[in-house]
C-alpha cells in the first residue's frame, strides 16, 4: 500500500468553526463528526435496524455489482469520497476485473489508514493509494503506476445529501471537470419517503445517533480547545418537508456561555446547533441536478420499494 497522501493545510480551521457558531441558527460542519470515535459510531449507525440507508444501498450494490462494474470498465482509477471503512467498496472490487488503482479518501486519518491497510491485505493485486483530504476542498488525484483508462468517482451513502443545492452543484461540477470527458460517477442517493421512516432513521431507539451527534462536541473539546458541557446538549432529528431534508440538531438544555478556541459563544435555553442536513431526493430531481452539472444519467438502480438509488453518471 502507498503512504497516505495529504495536503498540509488542516482539514478544519478554528476560524470557520467560530463563524459557523455565530450564525443564526448556529451551525457546525458534518465533517466534524468524523474523528476516530465518530467514524466508529457511524459504523454502528449503519448496523441499526432503523437506519435503512446502508442496508438498502448495500443490497443494491450487491445485486447490481456486475452491471456497475461493467459501466466502470477495465483499468479505471476508482476514487471514493468519504471512504470510511470501505465496506461497500469491496462489493465493487469483487466484481471489477481490474483497476489502475483505488483511492480511498477520508478526513479521519487514523480510520483511513486502518481501512486502507485492511483492504490492501485482502486485495494484494490492488494498488491502494489513500488520500487524507476533505472532498469539499480542492484536491489532487494521485498518479497511479499503471495508466488509468478513466477516472471514476464512487460516492456512496447519500453523503451528497449533506450538501445544499448550491454546494451539491459545486461538487458535482468539480467532479465532472476532474473526471474529464471519459469519466464516471457512481453515486448513492437516498430518496424521499414517509417522514416516520426518516425520523426513526436519524433518531434510533438505542441512542447511537444521539451519541454520534454529541460526539461532535467531544471532538471540538479535544481538538479546538472548546469547553462544551456535552451532557447539557440533547439530540433531535427534525424532518423539514418543504426543504426535503432531515435536520440534526444539538439543543442546549439551558442558557450558557461556551468557550471555543478562545471565543465566547452564548446559548439561550433551547437554542440549537444544526450539525447536519440530510437532503432526500426524488429520481427526477436528482437526474436534473446531475444534468445541470455536466453529467448524464447512464443507469439508475433502486430497491423494490424505491427507498434508495444508485446512479451511474457519465460525462455529458
Ligand atoms: C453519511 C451523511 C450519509 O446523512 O444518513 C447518519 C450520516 N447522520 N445518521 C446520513 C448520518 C446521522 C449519513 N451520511
Amino acid at each position: 500500500m502507498n503512504q497516505i497522501a495529504n495536503k498540509q493545510t488542516p482539514v478544519h480551521a478554528a476560524a470557520g468553526i467560530i463563524a459557523d457558531l455565530r450564525r443564526i441558527p448556529k451551525q457546525l460542519s458534518p465533517a466534524l463528526f468524523y474523528d476516530q470515535r465518530g467514524s466508529q459510531l457511524f459504523d454502528q449507525i449503519c448496523e441499526l435496524p432503523e437506519y435503512y440507508v446502508t442496508r438498502v444501498e448495500t443490497a443494491i450494490l450487491q445485486r447490481h455489482a456486475a452491471a456497475i462494474a461493467q459501466a466502470i470498465g477495465a483499468q479505471a482509477l476508482l476514487v471514493e469520497l468519504g471512504s470510511g471503512s470501505s465496506i461497500k467498496t469491496r462489493l465493487l472490487l469483487d466484481a471489477l476485473p481490474s483497476l489502475a488503482a483505488y483511492v480511498p479518501m477520508d478526513i479521519s486519518r487514523a480510520h483511513l489508514l486502518e481501512s486502507a491497510q485492511a483492504l490492501a491485505a485482502d486485495y494484494p493485486q490492488l494498488d491502494v493509494m489513500p488520500l487524507c483530504a476533505d472532498f469539499l476542498q480542492a484536491f489532487t488525484l494521485p498518479q497511479p503506476q499503471r495508466a488509468a483508462n478513466r477516472v471514476v468517482f464512487f460516492f456512496p451513502g447519500s453523503t451528497i445529501g449533506n450538501l445544499d443545492t448550491v454546494q451539491a452543484k459545486k461538487l458535482l461540477t468539480r467532479l465532472r471537470s476532474m473526471a474529464g470527458n471519459n469519466g464516471g460517477l457512481v453515486i448513492g442517493v437516498d430518496l424521499v419517503k414517509h417522514p416516520d421512516v426518516l425520523r426513526a432513521a436519524y433518531n434510533d431507539a438505542a441512542g447511537v445517533t444521539a451519541e454520534f451527534n454529541r460526539n461532535m462536541l467531544v471532538h471540538l473539546n479535544r481538538e479546538f480547545s472548546a469547553a462544551f458541557d456535552v451532557a447539557s446538549f440533547r439530540h433531535a432529528a427534525v424532518w423539514d418537508s418543504p426543504q426535503g431534508r432531515i435536520e440534526m440538531r444539538l439543543i442546549s438544555d439551558r442558557e450558557q456561555v461556551v468557550t471555543v478556541a478562545g471565543e465566547s459563544i452564548k446559548f439561550a435555553a433551547n437554542e440549537y446547533i444544526v450539525t447536519e442536513r440530510c437532503h432526500k431526493y426524488t429520481l427526477p430531481g436528482f437526474r436534473a441536478l446531475a444534468q445541470a452539472c455536466g453529467w448524464v444519467t447512464n443507469a439508475v438502480w433502486t430497491d423494490d420499494a424505491d427507498q434508495f438509488s444508485v446512479h451511474y453518471l457519465r460525462a455529458a
